[in-house]
């Protein structure tokens, strides 16, 4: 069976995915800050095709132990997605804090070049990366500040690391989930009712369509 290595698996949209890709019996390496939500995790889905290993992203010798322990527990990666991301401030330029803008840059920009750079090698040819992008990163998105900037860097990255792996077959592709039920959009839209928003499962069941489908498009949004 093939295996799925994921950023961020602790919960949303990343925790569907590692769920669904664990029962249709793929091996599934995931990662995130939170070391308790990681045991929490393996405590709960209980199956022995998870390995997990916390990881900052942003941080370059985390992001490769981290994938150096995909290697060892998968051997050849078939899916990367890279998923991890935060949300930071939303509020117009002129008062958005350095400091967030600096966070945000580092975990949604430098975080998939580190994995997506260490997985690489690792990565088998005619395999697979999905990188977690977003409407404010297709569209203009006032108040969306540093993640809005990410978002258009990582659909540029997704667009430049189609054109390069074509030699190798690899498919890159960068997905607009659309509104989700996450934690993350709760904290974007505090007012909003979250039973109104497509559960995340919705999301891993439509990169499972993806994987299967393999569509030409390299800019996805949820839905097609
Ligand atoms: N939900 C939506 O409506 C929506 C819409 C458009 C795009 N998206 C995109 O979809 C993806 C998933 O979003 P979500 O809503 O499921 O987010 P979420 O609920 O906030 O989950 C984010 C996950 O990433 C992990 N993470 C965050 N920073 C990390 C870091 N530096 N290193 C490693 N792991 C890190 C978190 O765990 P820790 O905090 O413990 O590290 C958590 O497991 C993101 O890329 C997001 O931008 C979501």
């Amino acid at each position: 069976m093939p295996n799925l290595v994921i950023t961020g698996g602790t919960r949303g949209i990343g925790k569907a995915t590692v769920e669904l890709f664990l029962k249709e019996g793929w091996s599934v390496c995931t990662c995130a800050r939170g070391e308790k939500d990681l045991e929490k995790l393996k405590e709960e889905l209980k199956n022995p095709k998870l390995f997990t290993k916390a990881c900052d992203v942003a941080d370059r010798d985390s992001a490769k132990a981290f994938i150096e322990f995909c290697r060892e527990n998968l051997g050849q990666f078939d899916l990367l997605i890279n998923n991890a991301s935060i949300l930071g401030e939303r509020v117009d330029i002129e008062h958005y804090p350095e400091d967030i803008w600096e966070e945000v840059i580092k975990v949604n920009i430098n975080g998939v070049f580190y994995i997506t750079k260490y997985a690489l090698p690792y990565i088998k040819d005619g395999g697979m990366i999905v990188n977690m992008s977003s409407g404010a990163g297709k569209r203009p998105a006032p108040y969306w500040g540093a993640y809005a900037v990410s978002k258009f860097g990582v659909e540029g990255f997704s667009l430049l690391l189609a054109e390069e792996l074509k030699p190798r077959g690899i498919k890159v592709y960068a997905l607009n989930p659309g509104a989700t039920r996450t934690q993350m959009r709760a904290k974007a839209y505090p007012q909003e009712n979250p039973l109104t928003l497509k559960p995340p499962e919705r999301v891993a069941e439509f990169i499972m369509e993806i994987v299967k489908t393999t569509p030409k498009r390299v800019s996805i949004d949820y839905g097609f």
